[in-house]
Protein backbone atom coordinates (compact mmCIF):
# COMPACT_ATOMS: atom_id res chain seq x y z
CA UNK A 1 0.00 0.00 0.00
CA UNK A 2 0.79 3.44 -0.70
CA UNK A 3 -0.16 7.23 -2.06
CA UNK A 4 2.44 9.07 -3.34
CA UNK A 5 2.15 12.25 -5.89
CA UNK A 6 3.03 10.45 -9.02
CA UNK A 7 4.15 7.17 -9.95
CA UNK A 8 5.62 7.90 -12.86
CA UNK A 9 8.37 9.64 -11.15
CA UNK A 10 9.84 6.33 -10.35
CA UNK A 11 12.85 5.87 -12.69
CA UNK A 12 13.89 9.54 -12.12
CA UNK A 13 14.03 9.10 -7.95
CA UNK A 14 15.31 5.32 -8.75
CA UNK A 15 18.54 7.52 -10.98
CA UNK A 16 18.67 9.97 -8.00
CA UNK A 17 18.72 7.13 -5.33
CA UNK A 18 21.42 5.28 -6.99
CA UNK A 19 23.58 8.70 -7.27
CA UNK A 20 22.95 8.93 -3.11
CA UNK A 21 23.95 5.52 -2.83
CA UNK A 22 27.89 6.20 -4.60
CA UNK A 23 27.71 8.59 -1.93
CA UNK A 24 26.96 6.71 0.82
CA UNK A 25 30.13 3.80 1.29
CA UNK A 26 29.66 3.58 5.02
CA UNK A 27 25.59 2.38 4.62
CA UNK A 28 26.04 0.62 1.70
CA UNK A 29 28.85 -1.67 3.44
CA UNK A 30 26.30 -2.18 6.66
CA UNK A 31 23.83 -2.96 3.80
CA UNK A 32 26.16 -5.87 2.44
CA UNK A 33 26.62 -7.23 5.44
CA UNK A 34 23.27 -7.46 6.78
CA UNK A 35 22.12 -9.08 3.44
CA UNK A 36 23.76 -12.51 5.00
CA UNK A 37 23.33 -12.13 8.81
CA UNK A 38 19.37 -10.65 8.21
CA UNK A 39 19.61 -8.55 11.99
CA UNK A 40 16.10 -7.39 11.35
CA UNK A 41 14.53 -10.30 10.18
CA UNK A 42 10.89 -10.38 11.33
CA UNK A 43 11.21 -6.76 12.12
CA UNK A 44 8.23 -4.13 10.94
CA UNK A 45 9.81 -0.69 11.02
CA UNK A 46 7.43 2.52 10.52
CA UNK A 47 9.67 5.26 9.81
CA UNK A 48 8.72 9.00 9.74
CA UNK A 49 11.51 11.27 8.03
CA UNK A 50 12.41 13.64 5.15
CA UNK A 51 11.65 11.28 1.97
CA UNK A 52 14.75 12.22 0.08
CA UNK A 53 17.41 10.35 -1.99
CA UNK A 54 19.36 9.47 0.89
CA UNK A 55 16.60 7.98 2.87
CA UNK A 56 16.18 6.09 -0.05
CA UNK A 57 19.23 4.29 1.22
CA UNK A 58 18.35 3.78 4.17
CA UNK A 59 14.62 2.15 3.68
CA UNK A 60 16.48 -0.21 0.83
CA UNK A 61 19.29 -0.93 3.38
CA UNK A 62 16.61 -1.59 6.02
CA UNK A 63 14.37 -3.89 3.68
CA UNK A 64 17.84 -5.85 2.69
CA UNK A 65 18.37 -6.48 6.81
CA UNK A 66 14.50 -8.15 6.76
CA UNK A 67 12.16 -5.27 7.80
CA UNK A 68 9.38 -4.94 6.58
CA UNK A 69 9.15 -1.22 6.45
CA UNK A 70 5.78 1.53 6.16
CA UNK A 71 7.15 5.40 5.95
CA UNK A 72 6.08 8.61 5.78
CA UNK A 73 7.65 12.05 5.12
CA UNK A 74 8.46 14.22 8.71
CA UNK A 75 7.31 17.68 6.80
CA UNK A 76 4.84 18.70 4.55
CA UNK A 77 7.24 20.33 2.30
CA UNK A 78 10.19 18.16 2.69
CA UNK A 79 9.01 15.15 0.15
CA UNK A 80 10.85 14.56 -3.20
CA UNK A 81 8.22 13.22 -5.08
CA UNK A 82 10.64 11.23 -7.50
CA UNK A 83 11.94 9.51 -4.84
CA UNK A 84 8.73 8.58 -3.11
CA UNK A 85 7.26 7.11 -6.21
CA UNK A 86 10.61 5.18 -6.97
CA UNK A 87 9.98 3.51 -3.28
CA UNK A 88 6.52 2.75 -4.34
CA UNK A 89 7.20 1.06 -7.48
CA UNK A 90 9.70 -1.16 -5.37
CA UNK A 91 6.59 -1.94 -3.33
CA UNK A 92 7.61 -0.20 -0.19
CA UNK A 93 4.56 0.93 1.82
CA UNK A 94 4.97 4.73 1.51
CA UNK A 95 2.47 7.86 2.37
CA UNK A 96 4.38 10.69 1.19
CA UNK A 97 3.68 13.84 -0.97
CA UNK A 98 5.25 17.40 -1.46
CA UNK A 99 2.87 20.13 -0.56
CA UNK A 100 0.34 18.08 1.84
CA UNK A 101 -1.61 19.83 4.36
CA UNK A 102 -1.40 19.04 8.25
CA UNK A 103 -4.23 17.00 8.27
CA UNK A 104 -2.55 14.64 5.56
CA UNK A 105 0.58 14.44 7.43
CA UNK A 106 -1.22 12.69 10.47
CA UNK A 107 -3.17 10.17 8.07
CA UNK A 108 0.34 9.49 6.44
CA UNK A 109 1.47 8.55 9.71
CA UNK A 110 -1.75 6.65 10.77
CA UNK A 111 -1.24 4.82 7.72
CA UNK A 112 2.76 3.49 8.87
CA UNK A 113 1.00 2.32 12.12
CA UNK A 114 -1.96 -0.05 10.22
CA UNK A 115 0.70 -2.66 10.56
CA UNK A 116 1.09 -2.51 14.40
CA UNK A 117 5.14 -1.89 14.33
CA UNK A 118 7.98 -3.32 16.45
CA UNK A 119 10.16 -0.59 15.67
CA UNK A 120 9.87 3.03 14.99
CA UNK A 121 11.92 5.65 13.36
CA UNK A 122 11.34 9.45 13.57
CA UNK A 123 12.63 12.96 13.02
CA UNK A 124 10.84 15.08 15.50
CA UNK A 125 8.98 12.49 17.40
CA UNK A 126 5.78 13.43 15.96
CA UNK A 127 5.06 9.42 15.18
CA UNK A 128 6.58 8.33 17.92
CA UNK A 129 4.09 11.23 19.96
CA UNK A 130 1.13 10.02 17.77
CA UNK A 131 1.87 5.94 19.20
CA UNK A 132 1.57 7.49 22.70
CA UNK A 133 -1.25 10.28 22.33
CA UNK A 134 -3.52 7.59 20.56
CA UNK A 135 -2.08 4.16 19.98
CA UNK A 136 -0.94 2.95 22.99
CA UNK A 137 -2.22 -0.74 22.87
CA UNK A 138 0.28 -0.83 20.11
CA UNK A 139 3.42 0.28 22.46
CA UNK A 140 2.99 -2.76 23.95
CA UNK A 141 4.45 -4.63 20.65
CA UNK A 142 7.28 -1.89 20.23
CA UNK A 143 10.55 -2.86 21.19
CA UNK A 144 12.09 0.47 20.67
CA UNK A 145 12.97 3.56 18.43
CA UNK A 146 15.28 5.72 17.38
CA UNK A 147 14.94 9.57 16.98
CA UNK A 148 17.08 11.61 14.03
CA UNK A 149 17.37 14.89 15.58
CA UNK A 150 17.67 17.55 18.22
CA UNK A 151 14.39 18.68 18.89
CA UNK A 152 12.90 15.15 18.68
CA UNK A 153 15.04 14.32 21.10
CA UNK A 154 14.66 17.25 23.27
CA UNK A 155 10.41 16.60 23.51
CA UNK A 156 11.29 12.60 24.23
CA UNK A 157 13.52 13.51 27.15
CA UNK A 158 10.72 15.26 28.49
CA UNK A 159 8.19 12.65 27.89
CA UNK A 160 10.88 10.56 29.55
CA UNK A 161 11.14 12.92 32.48
CA UNK A 162 7.31 12.98 32.78
CA UNK A 163 7.10 9.36 33.21
CA UNK A 164 5.14 9.13 30.02
CA UNK A 165 7.77 7.18 27.48
CA UNK A 166 6.14 3.80 27.43
CA UNK A 167 9.52 2.21 25.02
CA UNK A 168 13.48 2.84 25.08
CA UNK A 169 14.64 5.44 22.29
CA UNK A 170 18.03 5.78 20.88
CA UNK A 171 19.02 9.39 20.42
CA UNK A 172 20.43 9.04 17.06
CA UNK A 173 21.25 12.60 16.97
CA UNK A 174 23.23 12.47 19.94
CA UNK A 175 25.91 10.51 18.37
CA UNK A 176 29.03 12.29 17.78
CA UNK A 177 28.97 10.92 14.20
CA UNK A 178 25.69 12.42 13.73
CA UNK A 179 25.02 15.70 15.16
CA UNK A 180 29.62 16.83 15.00
CA UNK A 181 28.64 16.25 11.06
CA UNK A 182 25.16 16.51 9.79
CA UNK A 183 24.10 19.16 12.05
CA UNK A 184 26.98 21.14 11.59
CA UNK A 185 28.01 20.59 7.87
CA UNK A 186 25.22 18.59 6.30
CA UNK A 187 22.72 21.77 7.74
CA UNK A 188 25.91 24.33 6.68
CA UNK A 189 25.74 23.85 2.89
CA UNK A 190 22.26 22.60 2.59
CA UNK A 191 21.00 25.97 3.98
CA UNK A 192 22.86 28.20 2.29
CA UNK A 193 21.54 25.88 -0.80
CA UNK A 194 18.54 26.60 -0.23
CA UNK A 195 18.89 30.16 0.44
CA UNK A 196 20.56 30.58 -3.42
CA UNK A 197 18.30 28.54 -5.10
CA UNK A 198 15.36 30.23 -3.39
CA UNK A 199 16.54 34.07 -3.94
CA UNK A 200 19.82 33.72 -5.94
CA UNK A 201 21.01 37.02 -4.13
CA UNK A 202 24.47 37.35 -3.97
CA UNK A 203 26.03 36.67 -0.55
CA UNK A 204 29.21 38.38 -0.12
CA UNK A 205 28.84 42.21 1.33
CA UNK A 206 25.45 41.32 2.82
CA UNK A 207 24.87 41.18 6.69
CA UNK A 208 23.81 37.93 6.99
CA UNK A 209 22.24 37.24 10.64
CA UNK A 210 22.15 33.76 12.39
CA UNK A 211 20.27 33.19 15.45
CA UNK A 212 21.15 29.75 17.33
CA UNK A 213 24.96 29.41 17.34
CA UNK A 214 24.99 25.54 18.37
CA UNK A 215 25.58 22.90 15.66
CA UNK A 216 23.10 23.77 12.87
CA UNK A 217 24.02 27.46 13.41
CA UNK A 218 27.20 26.76 13.92
CA UNK A 219 27.64 25.26 10.27
CA UNK A 220 25.78 28.26 8.73
CA UNK A 221 27.46 30.69 10.21
CA UNK A 222 30.92 28.78 8.78
CA UNK A 223 29.25 28.44 5.37
CA UNK A 224 27.93 32.02 5.03
CA UNK A 225 31.50 33.37 6.29
CA UNK A 226 33.08 31.44 3.61
CA UNK A 227 31.04 32.83 0.73
CA UNK A 228 31.78 36.64 2.01
CA UNK A 229 29.00 37.12 4.48
CA UNK A 230 28.82 39.65 7.26
CA UNK A 231 28.29 37.15 9.99
CA UNK A 232 26.00 38.02 12.91
CA UNK A 233 25.31 35.79 15.28
CA UNK A 234 22.02 36.03 17.81
CA UNK A 235 22.05 33.50 21.01
CA UNK A 236 20.67 33.21 24.51
CA UNK A 237 23.53 30.84 25.40
CA UNK A 238 26.36 32.88 27.37
CA UNK A 239 28.98 29.87 26.17
CA UNK A 240 27.49 29.49 22.96
CA UNK A 241 27.94 33.64 22.78
CA UNK A 242 31.10 33.47 23.42
CA UNK A 243 32.13 30.86 21.18
CA UNK A 244 31.08 32.80 18.18
CA UNK A 245 32.71 35.75 19.28
CA UNK A 246 35.92 34.16 19.63
CA UNK A 247 35.01 32.46 16.12
CA UNK A 248 35.08 36.42 15.10
CA UNK A 249 31.48 36.64 14.74
CA UNK A 250 29.65 39.92 15.81
CA UNK A 251 27.28 38.91 18.61
CA UNK A 252 24.18 40.84 19.80
CA UNK A 253 20.39 40.81 20.59
CA UNK A 254 18.49 40.13 17.76
CA UNK A 255 16.74 43.79 18.17
CA UNK A 256 19.51 45.15 17.10
CA UNK A 257 20.19 42.72 14.60
CA UNK A 258 16.96 42.91 13.10
CA UNK A 259 17.75 46.45 12.03
CA UNK A 260 21.08 45.33 10.29
CA UNK A 261 20.83 42.25 8.72
CA UNK A 262 19.94 41.63 4.89
CA UNK A 263 19.55 37.72 5.37
CA UNK A 264 18.13 36.15 8.61
CA UNK A 265 18.37 32.01 9.04
CA UNK A 266 17.07 30.42 12.52
CA UNK A 267 18.18 27.82 13.73
CA UNK A 268 17.65 27.44 17.22
CA UNK A 269 14.44 24.44 17.67
CA UNK A 270 12.65 27.24 19.74
CA UNK A 271 9.78 29.40 18.64
CA UNK A 272 9.15 33.14 18.23
CA UNK A 273 13.01 33.71 17.34
CA UNK A 274 11.77 36.47 14.85
CA UNK A 275 8.50 38.34 15.51
CA UNK A 276 6.10 41.60 15.21
CA UNK A 277 8.99 44.26 17.13
CA UNK A 278 11.79 42.49 15.10
CA UNK A 279 9.87 42.54 11.07
CA UNK A 280 8.60 46.20 11.97
CA UNK A 281 12.45 47.29 11.92
CA UNK A 282 13.72 45.06 9.15
CA UNK A 283 15.40 46.96 6.21
CA UNK A 284 12.93 47.21 3.04
CA UNK A 285 14.20 43.54 1.11
CA UNK A 286 15.06 41.55 4.20
CA UNK A 287 15.27 38.01 3.33
CA UNK A 288 14.54 35.33 6.34
CA UNK A 289 14.02 31.78 6.76
CA UNK A 290 14.51 28.84 9.30
CA UNK A 291 16.10 25.76 9.20
CA UNK A 292 15.64 24.17 12.90
CA UNK A 293 12.71 21.00 12.97
CA UNK A 294 9.43 23.15 13.10
CA UNK A 295 8.28 26.15 11.91
CA UNK A 296 7.32 27.75 14.74
CA UNK A 297 10.83 29.74 14.60
CA UNK A 298 9.01 32.46 12.76
CA UNK A 299 5.86 33.63 13.50
CA UNK A 300 4.63 34.01 10.25
CA UNK A 301 1.17 34.82 11.81
CA UNK A 302 2.54 38.30 13.45
CA UNK A 303 3.84 39.00 9.97
CA UNK A 304 0.76 38.38 8.03
CA UNK A 305 -0.91 40.80 10.68
CA UNK A 306 1.36 43.46 9.70
CA UNK A 307 1.50 43.06 6.10
CA UNK A 308 -0.95 44.65 3.58
CA UNK A 309 -0.03 42.00 0.84
CA UNK A 310 1.79 39.02 0.07
CA UNK A 311 2.43 36.96 -2.98
CA UNK A 312 4.72 34.34 -4.36
CA UNK A 313 8.10 35.87 -6.10
CA UNK A 314 10.14 32.80 -6.96
CA UNK A 315 9.45 28.77 -6.18
CA UNK A 316 9.91 28.70 -2.15
CA UNK A 317 9.96 32.39 -1.71
CA UNK A 318 7.15 34.43 -0.46
CA UNK A 319 7.21 38.65 -0.91
CA UNK A 320 5.03 40.05 2.57
CA UNK A 321 4.69 44.09 1.85
CA UNK A 322 4.02 45.60 5.79
CA UNK A 323 2.22 48.39 5.99
CA UNK A 324 4.69 50.76 6.34
CA UNK A 325 6.01 49.95 2.74
CA UNK A 326 8.88 47.67 3.21
CA UNK A 327 9.32 43.73 2.02
CA UNK A 328 10.20 41.10 3.79
CA UNK A 329 10.92 37.93 1.80
CA UNK A 330 10.43 34.43 3.53
CA UNK A 331 11.59 31.55 1.95
CA UNK A 332 10.09 27.80 2.31
CA UNK A 333 7.09 29.59 4.03
CA UNK A 334 9.31 29.21 7.26
CA UNK A 335 9.66 24.94 7.06
CA UNK A 336 13.37 23.93 7.33
CA UNK A 337 14.89 25.90 3.94
CA UNK A 338 17.19 22.73 3.28
CA UNK A 339 14.62 20.60 2.50
CA UNK A 340 11.67 22.65 1.35
CA UNK A 341 13.80 25.02 -1.18
CA UNK A 342 16.72 22.47 -1.48
CA UNK A 343 17.44 18.56 -1.71
CA UNK A 344 18.39 18.22 2.56
CA UNK A 345 21.83 17.32 3.25
CA UNK A 346 24.68 16.03 1.06
CA UNK A 347 24.75 12.31 1.18
CA UNK A 348 27.75 11.58 2.19
CA UNK A 349 27.36 13.28 5.35
CA UNK A 350 23.96 11.05 5.95
CA UNK A 351 25.96 8.25 5.22
CA UNK A 352 27.00 8.62 9.00
CA UNK A 353 23.66 9.77 10.12
CA UNK A 354 21.87 6.84 8.56
CA UNK A 355 24.90 4.48 9.60
CA UNK A 356 23.82 5.09 13.28
CA UNK A 357 19.60 4.47 12.56
CA UNK A 358 20.75 1.49 11.13
CA UNK A 359 23.04 0.27 13.89
CA UNK A 360 20.60 2.04 16.21
CA UNK A 361 17.49 0.06 15.19
CA UNK A 362 19.33 -3.58 14.93
CA UNK A 363 20.57 -3.07 18.59
CA UNK A 364 16.83 -2.69 19.50
CA UNK A 365 15.74 -5.28 17.15
CA UNK A 366 18.45 -7.35 19.32
CA UNK A 367 18.07 -5.87 23.02
CA UNK A 368 15.43 -3.81 23.00
CA UNK A 369 12.98 -6.04 24.71
CA UNK A 370 15.48 -6.04 27.94
CA UNK A 371 15.64 -2.19 27.84
CA UNK A 372 13.57 -0.05 30.20
CA UNK A 373 12.16 2.51 28.57
CA UNK A 374 13.82 5.84 28.09
CA UNK A 375 16.27 7.88 26.16
CA UNK A 376 19.52 5.96 25.20
CA UNK A 377 22.75 6.84 23.64
CA UNK A 378 24.35 4.76 21.28
CA UNK A 379 27.75 3.14 22.35
CA UNK A 380 30.98 5.48 21.93
CA UNK A 381 32.56 2.57 19.99
CA UNK A 382 29.90 2.96 17.47
CA UNK A 383 30.67 6.29 16.76
CA UNK A 384 34.68 4.95 16.56
CA UNK A 385 33.46 2.64 14.16
CA UNK A 386 31.08 4.41 11.75
CA UNK A 387 34.19 6.98 11.58
CA UNK A 388 36.84 4.75 11.09
CA UNK A 389 34.74 3.14 8.17
CA UNK A 390 34.15 6.70 7.07
CA UNK A 391 38.01 7.34 7.06
CA UNK A 392 38.87 3.93 5.15
CA UNK A 393 35.96 4.05 2.35
CA UNK A 394 37.26 7.83 2.07
CA UNK A 395 40.87 6.63 1.81
CA UNK A 396 42.43 8.68 4.81
CA UNK A 397 44.61 7.02 6.67
CA UNK A 398 45.57 7.92 10.32
CA UNK A 399 48.31 6.47 12.84
CA UNK A 400 47.66 4.41 16.03
CA UNK A 401 49.23 4.59 19.07
CA UNK A 402 52.54 2.62 19.41
CA UNK A 403 52.65 0.17 22.43
CA UNK A 404 54.87 2.69 23.92
CA UNK A 405 52.47 5.13 23.64
CA UNK A 406 49.31 3.22 24.63
CA UNK A 407 51.71 2.89 28.19
CA UNK A 408 52.42 6.70 27.93
CA UNK A 409 49.18 7.26 28.35
CA UNK A 410 48.05 5.99 31.23
CA UNK A 411 51.39 6.54 33.01
CA UNK A 412 50.95 9.10 36.00
CA UNK A 413 54.09 8.84 36.88
CA UNK A 414 55.26 10.67 33.83
CA UNK A 415 56.26 14.43 34.15
CA UNK A 416 58.57 17.02 33.34
N1 LIG B 1 17.67 21.77 8.78
C1 LIG B 1 18.05 20.54 9.08
O1 LIG B 1 18.20 19.67 8.22
C2 LIG B 1 18.36 20.21 10.50
C3 LIG B 1 19.35 19.25 10.77
C4 LIG B 1 19.63 18.98 12.12
C5 LIG B 1 18.91 19.60 13.12
N2 LIG B 1 17.93 20.51 12.78
C6 LIG B 1 17.15 21.22 13.80
O2 LIG B 1 17.81 22.48 14.02
C7 LIG B 1 17.54 22.94 15.36
C8 LIG B 1 18.86 23.21 16.07
O3 LIG B 1 19.57 22.00 16.23
P1 LIG B 1 21.06 21.96 16.83
O4 LIG B 1 21.51 20.56 16.75
O5 LIG B 1 21.86 23.04 16.25
O6 LIG B 1 20.72 22.31 18.37
P2 LIG B 1 21.74 22.91 19.46
O7 LIG B 1 21.12 22.63 20.77
O8 LIG B 1 23.12 22.43 19.18
O9 LIG B 1 21.72 24.48 19.16
C9 LIG B 1 20.62 25.33 19.35
C10 LIG B 1 21.17 26.69 19.79
O10 LIG B 1 20.11 27.65 19.75
C11 LIG B 1 20.27 28.52 20.88
N3 LIG B 1 18.99 29.19 21.14
C12 LIG B 1 17.87 28.68 21.74
N4 LIG B 1 16.90 29.62 21.78
C13 LIG B 1 17.41 30.73 21.17
C14 LIG B 1 16.89 32.02 20.88
N5 LIG B 1 15.64 32.37 21.25
N6 LIG B 1 17.69 32.92 20.26
C15 LIG B 1 18.96 32.60 19.90
N7 LIG B 1 19.50 31.37 20.14
C16 LIG B 1 18.74 30.46 20.77
C17 LIG B 1 20.75 27.58 21.99
O11 LIG B 1 21.37 28.30 23.04
C18 LIG B 1 21.70 26.67 21.23
O12 LIG B 1 23.04 27.16 21.26
C19 LIG B 1 16.68 21.85 15.98
O13 LIG B 1 15.33 22.16 15.79
C20 LIG B 1 17.04 20.62 15.16
O14 LIG B 1 16.07 19.62 15.27
C21 LIG B 1 17.66 20.83 11.51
Amino acid sequence: MSKVANLKLADAGKLRIEWAESRMPVLMALRERAKKTQPLRGMRVAGCLHVTKETAVLVRTLRAAGAEVSWSGCNPLSTQDDVAAALAAEDTSIFAWHGMSKDDFYWCIEETLKFSPTLTLDDGADLIFTVHAKHQELAKGVLGGTEETTTGVHRLRAMAHDGKLLYPVIAVNDSETKWDFDNVYGTGQSSIDGILRATSVLLAGKTFVVAGYGHCGRGVASRARGLGANVVVTEISPTQALKATLEGFRVMKMDEAARIGDIFITATGMKDVIVERHFAVMKDGAVICNTGHYDCELNLVELEAMSKGKREVRANNEEYTLKNGHRIYVLAQGRLVNLAAAEGHPSEVMDMSFANQFQGLCKLAKEGKSMKPGVYELPKEQDVEIARLKLETSGIAIDALTPEQVKYATDYSAGT
